[in-house]
């Protein structure tokens, strides 16, 4: 596939005005939540179903020619979240296949979202699979999570708010999963903003696939499965790796201690995936340099 670009993005801004909330920037003072730096959090777990999810949910629906059928889409939570709202908002149906792993945070919601909801046994790629069966036989619309050109330019427009409400900003840390987020991010800034992508140890798509030299299947566990829980990341995000600045992995435990200072320091509550980008940081996998304006994007905040 071809990288997207800050053209595409643009376009998704445009469309989702209006649809989706332009979320705050909360700026916390040095040392606040450990690090001796100001950190500006773009906080996007304050979305409609509390992710950034809603972004190319709603992009790709307001984007496509969606027939009678609907939309299907395989999610480990968020993603389905974010696209049986966006259909109920746009006035279509939506099927979420998810894995049996989901937790009822990220299930139970659906059914106020009016969707059709099946559940089946393993992993998101054992979801993605049965999604792909139900598309085949009903001629819904296919809404990949982190693969779908719409779904990776919406999600580009969290840091094309991001450099808007923070004009210096130098860098963007960023957590992934199948990638979707990151090659949105990368296609927003391109190489303007230095672009740091996370994901947890146990979680290790974009690794696999930088040791691999493409992207591969890796096995995937931990705190953060149900939304980074992608086996094998997506070809946006690999067509987008030249954009990325630095590409490391931070533990489960970092990633809980990440989730507890924002609860201390700002009573903010993040899941586990919702904290990965800030754990980067306030583990010191990450050590910006001196004068380094760092955005950190917090992502969801389910389960
Ligand atoms: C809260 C949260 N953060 C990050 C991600 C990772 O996004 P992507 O799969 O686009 O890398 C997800 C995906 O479900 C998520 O729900």
């Amino acid at each position: 596939v071809e990288a997207l670009g800050p053209d595409d993005v643009a376009t998704a801004a445009a469309r989702i005005a209006g649809r989706v909330r332009r979320t705050p920037v909360l700026t916390v003072g040095a040392g606040a939540l450990g690090p001796d730096l100001p950190l500006h959090l773009k906080l996007d777990q304050l979305q409609p179903t509390g992710s950034f999810k809603v972004r190319g949910a709603t992009n790709l629906l307001a984007g496509s020619d969606v027939p009678e059928a609907g939309v299907v889409a395989a999610s480990g939570g968020n993603f389905g979240l974010a696209v049986a709202w966006a259909a109920r908002e746009l006035g279509h149906r939506a099927t979420i296949v998810l894995p049996a792993s989901a937790p009822a945070s990220k299930r139970d919601p659906l059914a106020a979202l009016d969707a059709s909801v099946e559940v089946v046994d393993g992993q998101y790629a054992d979801a993605l699979a049965r999604a792909d069966e139900l598309v085949a036989a009903t001629g819904a619309l296919r809404a990949h999570a982190y693969d779908a050109p719409l779904v990776v330019a919406g999600q580009g427009t969290v840091a094309r708010e991001f450099r808007d409400q923070v004009v210096d900003l130098d860098t963007i840390v960023v957590a992934v999963g199948g990638g979707g987020l990151v090659a949105g991010v990368c296609a927003a800034v391109q190489d303007r903003v230095r672009v740091v992508a996370v994901e947890t140890e146990r979680c290790p798509t974009l690794a696999g696939a930088l040791a691999a030299g493409g992207p591969v299947d890796v096995e995937v566990g931990g705190v953060a499965v149900s939304a980074l829980g992608a086996r094998r990341l997506g070809d946006h995000a690999w067509a987008a790796r030249d954009h990325l600045d630095v590409a490391l992995t931070v533990t489960d435990d970092a990633v809980v201690d990440a989730q507890r200072r924002l609860w201390e320091a700002c009573r903010l509550r993040a899941e586990p995936a919702g904290a990965t980008a800030l754990a980067a940081v306030t583990s010191g996998a990450y050590v910006p340099a001196d004068g380094e304006v760092v955005g950190v994007v917090v992502c969801g905040a389910n389960g």
